[in-house]
């Protein structure tokens, strides 16, 4: 298939490995699904620490579920990925433990405080539910097909920030004191999530065409903006007045995108934030520091033995 074919043809679920596909399509899907993986592995990294820090067992519990669902996500991406041939599952690992990788803005910034979470878990994921849900319909079957089983889990997921966040509203002035600062801090960035808008976006335009994507950045952001600003309300939360949120008639709502500091979002794109070198530092170690399993189940397969798991990630 040429290009054109692929656009004539695009719808969802079309595609998988058998088909002979053009270049520039497994390019362009491979570079967003490894953004998507790479995302979900950081953002995994993240809440780490809180299923120690979490304040009581059944939180912990729900912590480390999620970190492994994530990390279960980010595996499932990579196979995803690695099924058009462009780059192998251990390319991207090795990219993004090396600093070359790319992923979702608000996993470059650091996580310390408890009250946080909400902010990954409710919103944040929230938000990546908008736009998962709308990639079960993506033209690249292995992706769609990813997307059943991830969106199942970041339901859950939604639930458990949702629940983090409904325990601190209800808890001390100072608890609600200290989310709402960390609301504060977080809006902005959990804005960006959806990128720039449609006009700035250099790859929307094909990925659309090719039925990778089927709804824009700007659709998306304005679905998010439409629920999660009337449950932040509901919590208790203020929305802060800047970046100013303009409500266009009845309850739909548009952030004012000129407010929000699209300079800093591309320096955390490009991981050169110092925040993106500790979180990339972070993940480095972790693949070093797993390295002698992977080389064990490899010897293992060299010699004839059962092939090699992923679990080593
Ligand atoms: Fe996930
Ligand atoms: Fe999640």
């Amino acid at each position: 298939m040429n290009v054109d074919e692929v656009k004539q043809n695009a719808g969802p679920r079309e595609f998988n490995p058998r088909d002979d596909l053009p270049e520039e399509y497994r390019k362009a899907a491979t570079r967003m699904l490894e953004f998507h993986a790479n995302s979900e592995i950081m953002g995994a990294y993240l809440e780490r620490p809180f299923i120690r820090k979490a304040p009581s067992l059944e939180r912990k519990m729900a912590f480390s579920a999620k970190v492994q669902d994530e990390i279960g996500h980010g595996q499932m991406l990579y196979r995803a990925a690695e099924a058009l041939g462009v780059k192998t599952r251990d390319e991207m690992l090795d990219d993004l433990a090396n600093g070359d990788g790319k992923f979702l803005n608000c996993f470059h910034y650091p996580m310390d405080s408890y009250v946080e979470t909400p902010m990954i878990a409710f919103f944040v994921d929230g938000a990546a539910m908008r736009r998962q849900a709308t990639l079960k319909k993506s033209s690249w079957e292995p992706y769609a097909h990813a997307m059943d089983k991830i969106c199942f889990e970041e339901g859950m997921h939604v639930k458990h920030g949702e629940s983090i966040l409904r325990e601190l509203m209800n808890g001390s002035r100072r608890e609600q004191e200290m989310v709402q600062d960390a609301f504060e801090t977080w809006w902005p960035r959990i804005l960006q999530f959806f990128g720039p808008t449609d006009d700035d976006s250099t790859h929307h335009d094909f990925m659309s065409e090719v039925g990778l994507k089927t709804c824009s950045n700007d659709q998306l952001r304005n679905s998010f903006l439409n629920g999660y600003m009337q449950k932040a309300e509901e919590y208790g939360l203020e929305i802060p007045e800047y970046p100013r949120i303009r409500e266009q008639g009845d309850g739909q709502y548009e952030v004012v995108e000129d407010d929000l500091d699209w300079e800093e979002f591309v320096t955390v794109s490009q991981n050169e934030y110092e925040g993106s070198i500790e979180q990339i530092g972070g993940r480095k170690q972790a693949r070093e520091a797993a390295s002698w399993v992977r080389d064990m189940f490899d010897e293992q397969t060299a010699a004839g033995a059962a092939p090699s798991p992923t679990a080593a990630d």
